[in-house]
């Protein structure tokens, strides 16, 4: 078992370069199935979600090769779809990507139910919808989804919430189907647009992704063709986060900053200095936070992605902050593990409120998903002491050498096996 073991008080300063988005990673490299080519996709992240992704391919007769670090030839001429491997996407979400491309270009796809971060229910009955209405049946046994069609008719989907995963798998299902789909209340992030980009680029004929209408009109074939996806959002948020809760100096490369509206709003809100270029943002941060109040919305409101990292952060600001969690459910469950580093918040349903500012004092904690791991890195940063954070595979599902860009700015982080000590921590 893996864990980071961190010392806290460090200012991070100087640049960290962001790899690309996981979330457009795990659309695009399952969207490269609906496509009759090769296909060349580069900036792609390293880490696990795209790595079970790539060998889940390959066991459905994908040929992936990996040109270098970051780049993956990917050739689904002969895909086969019977071959889905429950045991290596049980654990993301993500899988069912793998429906709305197949169906789109075969007509036929099985799929396992979809895994990922467990903070509530996550159902998936608006893919479910959309298939139904481009003329599919979907039959769920023995925990795996089946979408056949002999033909796709293009039609009409209003998306009962805007759905990221809904919009996308629609969308790639509609490419093939006859006539024109059009999604309406069709969410709109970045890696939506990047998708339908790079599905336009093998010849598709999408119009308005990144809108709230979404108009595909199908066509008869997809080429291949090369792309790169763009850059995270959710990391580039993450170390701009970690910026401030240290008191930090830190320039975020390789970034569209236009994807970070929301959250550079909100740093600037409470005390932090911004600044920003074509490809970077700087956030400095003298360390005295004032309170803010955040709700989370879809795109291009504050990310729900980034709700923990920054409930971390508002425990360090001065004053009371309140915390509106309005795309999922119930996705405060982290918080237990954030109290035992010593924030002070109240959970009420959809709403925390975090009274600053929390002396934060290192112990030993555990994540329980991808973005509730890293809110824990941002707190253990600020935190007096020694931090130890178990499950960090949780972590490395979405964040590309995290300990060594961490480093880079200055953190005191290692990442050991269990039965290893750290070499030398100084408290
Ligand atoms: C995607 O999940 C992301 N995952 C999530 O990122 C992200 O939090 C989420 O979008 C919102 O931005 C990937 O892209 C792989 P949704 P997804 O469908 O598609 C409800 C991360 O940390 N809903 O937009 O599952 C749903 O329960 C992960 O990178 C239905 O009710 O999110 C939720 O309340 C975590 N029925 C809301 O809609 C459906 O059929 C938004 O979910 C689909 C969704």
């Amino acid at each position: 078992m893996e864990h980071f073991v961190i010392v806290g008080q460090k200012p991070l300063s100087g640049k960290v370069y962001i790899s690309g988005a996981k979330n457009a990673a795990v659309a695009i490299i399952p969207a490269t199935l609906a496509s009759e080519g090769v296909c060349t996709i580069e900036n792609l992240p390293n880490i696990e979600d795209v790595s079970n992704f790539v060998l889940a391919l390959k066991k459905m007769g994908v040929k992936c090769k990996l040109l270098d670090k970051s780049t993956l030839r990917i050739d689904a001429r002969n895909v086969n779809p019977m071959l889905v491997s429950q045991e290596i996407l049980k654990d993301m979400r993500a899988s069912y990507y793998l429906l709305g491309a197949l169906l789109g270009r075969l007509g036929y796809a099985q799929v396992p139910l979809p895994g990922g971060c467990n903070f509530g229910q996550r159902p998936i009955d608006q893919h479910i919808k959309g298939f139904e209405a481009l003329g599919a049946t979907v039959v769920i046994e023995h925990g795996t989804v089946k979408v056949k069609a002999d033909k796709l008719i293009g039609s009409n989907v209003y998306l009962d919430m805007a759905s990221v995963g809904a919009t996308i798998n629609i969308m790639m299902a509609a490419v093939y189907a006859e006539g024109t789909t059009t999604i309406e209340n069709a969410a709109r992030e970045p890696h939506i647009v990047d998708c339908a980009n790079f599905l336009n680029m093998c010849g598709a004929n999408i119009k308005g992704a990144g809108t709230d209408i979404i108009r595909i009109t199908g066509v008869d074939s997809l080429k291949g063709c090369s792309y790169a996806i763009i850059p995270d959002q959710i990391e580039t948020g993450t170390y701009m986060i970690a910026s401030a809760i240290t008191g930090g100096d830190v320039t975020v490369c390789n970034v569209i900053p236009k994807h970070m509206e929301s959250l550079t709003a909100k740093l600037s809100e409470m005390g932090c200095e911004t600044q920003s270029g074509d490809d970077w943002i700087r956030v400095k941060s003298s360390g005295n936070l004032e309170a803010a109040n955040v709700k989370t919305l879809y795109y291009p409101g504050f990310p729900t992605d980034l709700q923990p990292q920054m409930t971390a952060l508002l425990a360090c600001a001065k004053g009371t902050s309140f915390v509106t969690e309005s795309v999922f459910p119930n996705r405060f469950q982290y918080v237990d593990q954030l109290m035992r580093l010593g924030v002070k918040i109240k959970i009420d349903g959809r709403m925390a409120v975090v009274e600053g500012p929390a002396r934060l004092t290192g112990t030993e904690v555990i994540a329980t998903d991808l973005r509730a791991g890293a809110s824990l890195v941002v707190a253990a940063l600020a935190a007096t002491g020694i931090t130890k954070i178990s499950n960090v595979h949780y972590i490395d599902r979405g964040y590309q050498d995290l300990e060594y860009k961490l480093s880079s700015l200055g953190a005191n982080i290692q990442r050991v096996t269990t039965n290893e000590l750290p070499t030398v921590v100084e408290a």
